[in-house]
């Protein structure tokens, strides 16, 4: 028996410092402290002895299996601490960490809140009307009856609904719809920024069927086409630049009078003329003197209040800007990252 221990003493110390893996100590401990292990073996054989030889072997025995216990936590500990430095070697504290993609607002959303913004000092209030309205706002109400010729300009998408006592159902084609819908809000002075989605049957390199425009209503006492120049004046040198000028070139608009179409002088050339421009001039869109007709529609009197109005295309105006070159319209709504990341 007592041979037996010495040997079982001997087997385990060679075998537990060969180990150098966690589960293989586990097997080894099952192997020795298990049900079916050495050790239990060796306790099993101690009730045959007699009784001198059960208190020797007995002692010897509980000797050598808490021995054994600590000999397996002593070397559990020395795995698990030398598997936790194996894993901080691995670990680089000065490999660059992997950045997140971070996007960022589309150039439209960048491009409104910049005009926002812009308006913001000399007092136009930001808001926004129906993008599906009845034909009575983007038309009738801005002085072009029912059948008039000058509707044909805005390519009008129809809405396939039933007609109501403001006429057709239409997606709006200008955001010049919201200016009676302000006046009958029925408060005056007006400062009224309107920016929105507008839809008009047109597709080339210049016109998308669904684009922005932002137009601006001031309706006050005494307003004159000084105060319609210098507002479209002052946009014009903060969001293009200081040197950046506009002339009036007389137009014709049902709802304004007069009317006039904005030019801008060449980014490229400021205004000596250029292969872009020919001539030193681009257009930027319409503006006017609000039309009696309008401001009655409105219910505001013609007599006593006066003023002007302009809509232009966010899109278009946007790629005017500076430094800005777009040769497509279209590139802004087909969502490709590689041109979209550019802004
Ligand atoms: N609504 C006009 C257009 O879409 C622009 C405009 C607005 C003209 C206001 C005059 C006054 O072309």
């Amino acid at each position: 028996m007592k041979t037996r221990i010495n040997k079982a003493q001997k087997q385990f110390e060679k075998e537990i410092n060969s180990i150098e893996d966690i589960k293989l100590l586990e097997e080894l401990r099952i192997e020795y402290l298990g049900r079916e292990g050495i050790m239990t073996k060796i306790f099993d054989g101690i009730p045959h002895l007699s009784a001198e030889q059960k208190k020797i072997i007995g002692k010897e025995a509980n000797k050598l299996k808490n021995e054994i216990n600590q000999l397996f936590q002593d070397k559990q500990e020395q795995l698990l601490s030398e598997k936790k430095s194996n894993v901080q070697e691995k670990f680089y504290k000065s490999l660059p960490g992997i950045k997140p993609e971070i996007g960022h607002l589309h150039i439209i959303t960048q491009a409104i809140r910049e005009i926002t913004e812009i308006f913001k000092p000399l007092g136009f209030n930001k808001v926004r009307y129906p993008e599906v309205d009845w034909e009575y706002f983007a038309f009738d109400s801005l002085n072009m009856p029912k059948d008039h010729p000058a509707r044909d300009e805005w390519e009008t998408f129809f809405v396939k609904a039933p007609a109501g006592k403001r006429g057709k159902m239409i997606i709006t084609p200008h955001t010049s719809s919201g200016q009676v819908r302000e006046m009958l809000k029925g408060a005056l002075p007006i400062r009224m920024l309107n920016i929105s989605r507008c839809g008009r049957r047109e597709m080339d390199i210049g016109h998308i069927p669904t684009f922005y425009q932002f137009e601006g209503l001031l309706i006050d006492k005494n307003i004159t086409i000084a105060n319609l120049k210098g507002t479209l004046e002052y946009f014009a040198k903060n969001f293009f630049g200081e040197s950046r000028k506009i002339r009036l070139r007389p137009y014709d608009f049902r709802f304004t009078e007069p009317s006039f179409e904005i030019d801008i002088n060449c980014g490229l050339c400021l205004g000596a003329g250029c292969k872009f421009c020919r001539g030193g001039w681009v257009e930027l869109g319409g503006a006017g003197m609000v039309h009696p007709n309008v401001l009655k529609a409105g219910k505001v009197d013609p007599k006593k209040y006066s003023g002007f109005a302009f809509g232009w295309g966010v899109e278009r105006t946007y790629m005017m800007k500076s430094g800005t070159k777009l040769s497509d319209i279209r590139d802004l709504f087909k969502n490709d990252f590689r041109f979209l990341t550019q802004f």
